[in-house]
């Protein structure tokens, strides 16, 4: 196999903290519901800085990071009923984190699960598909688990509103988009050079979280609508974003019943608020216990969204240089911060693919 698909290079992490180092690896064979993939592009996620700088999650080494890749199907493994040879497709590609170090992305080949992969639309760029699999997946996780919104458009006797805190992020863009194709109205807080953007997406108003009134203006913005937040979500979940999103459900006067999804845990000192229900969000209940929702969002409602466009990728790639050399290069630059952005390496030959 190695012969005619040429070899598989890897930026590897040797150690705990260690830096990521190039070297090749073995080309995987895919089991059962599993698919074999050459990555054309390679997303970065805040996971990969922490894992490597914070010596978290991963503990065998050496490892690969990476989990949002875009790519061509290979081979496929038995079983697998969506995909075939040639398919080009987007994944969040899990193995960083169950420890299986041939389904981590920053690499060329990667063995893909077939519950986590979706086609990727011809109007969608490489870079543009990699971007999306861990941010949507982890959206659809917060709306629909966490907040317990219906997996379906909203129906004209559901009222309400849903909060995203932080909607600039990767998170907030696709919980934005996907609570507003579902009909939903949609408040967000971002940096204001992003509200017009935010709005475009689908967010029916923008506030700035630095701005000290922002809790009162999403209040007032609710009861003028006459909806209460039937639940919001933390993409920041640091410092004083617990607090201000609760100051905004206390405003819409939502705090009963009020749900709040965190991306990062609740801190243990802080006290819950009351009324308020809150969760910490785990993006793998797609392949656990809510494996309904991967299937309604990689099977079908996230390919159909960007075709008919409900939705748009989004954020905006930004490409480093180097491909996997770049590897490093991208980590480093995610975790000095982003703004609106999606750091994206090019892996293979083929970044804007040819329409066939
Ligand atoms: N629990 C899970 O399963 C799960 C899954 C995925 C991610 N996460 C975590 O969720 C967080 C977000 O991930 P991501 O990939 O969406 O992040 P990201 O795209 O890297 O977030 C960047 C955005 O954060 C915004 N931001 C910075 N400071 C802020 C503040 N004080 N208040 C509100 N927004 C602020 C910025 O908004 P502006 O540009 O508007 O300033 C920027 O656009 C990370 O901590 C990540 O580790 C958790």
């Amino acid at each position: 196999m190695a012969n005619t698909l040429g070899p598989n290079i890897a930026a590897v992490l040797p150690e705990k903290q260690g830096r990521l180092t190039i070297s090749e690896r073995p080309i995987p064979t895919p089991g059962p519901g599993e698919l074999l993939v050459r990555n054309e592009a390679v997303a970065a996620n805040p996971s990969d800085w922490k894992v490597q700088s914070l010596g978290v999650i991963v503990d065998k080494f050496p490892a690969v990071l990476g989990s949002d890749v875009a790519g061509i199907v290979v081979s496929v493994g038995p079983g697998v009923t969506r995909f075939k040879a040639g398919d080009h497709v987007m994944a969040f590609a899990l193995g960083m984190v169950l420890g299986n170090i041939d389904g981590a992305a920053l690499q060329t080949f990667t063995i893909l699960n077939e519950a986590a992969t979706s086609h990727l639309p011809k109007s969608l760029t490489f870079q543009q598909g990699a971007t999306l699999p861990v941010a949507m997946a982890t959206a659809a996780i917060a709306l629909f688990a966490d907040l317990e919104l219906p997996m379906r458009e909203k129906r004209d006797n559901e009222q309400g509103a849903i909060l995203v805190w932080g909607g600039a992020s990767a998170v907030g863009v696709g919980a934005i988009q996907i609570a507003h194709a579902l009909g939903w109205t949609v408040y967000t807080t971002a940096s204001p050079k992003h509200h017009a953007w935010l709005k475009k997406l689908g967010a029916t108003d923008a506030w700035d979280y630095r701005d000290s009134e922002a809790a009162q203006h999403i209040g007032q913005a609710a009861k003028a609508a006459g909806l209460k937040i039937r639940g919001a979500i933390d993409t920041r979940s640091e410092d004083s974003s617990f607090d201000l999103v609760t100051a905004a459900l206390v405003a819409a006067n939502s705090t009963s019943g009020g749900r709040v999804a965190t991306l990062l845990p609740w801190p243990a000192d802080k006290p819950r608020p009351e009324g308020i229900e809150t969760f910490s969000t785990n993006c793998f209940r797609f392949v656990k216990d809510r494996q309904d929702i991967g299937s309604w969002l990689f099977d079908s409602w996230l390919y159909k969204a960007l075709e008919d466009g409900s939705i748009e990728p989004a954020p905006k790639v930004r490409v480093i240089e180097g491909g996997l050399k770049g590897a490093q290069s991208m980590l480093d630059t995610l975790k000095a911060g982003v703004s609106g952005e999606k750091l994206v390496i090019n892996i293979g030959g083929q970044p804007d693919r040819s329409r066939d």
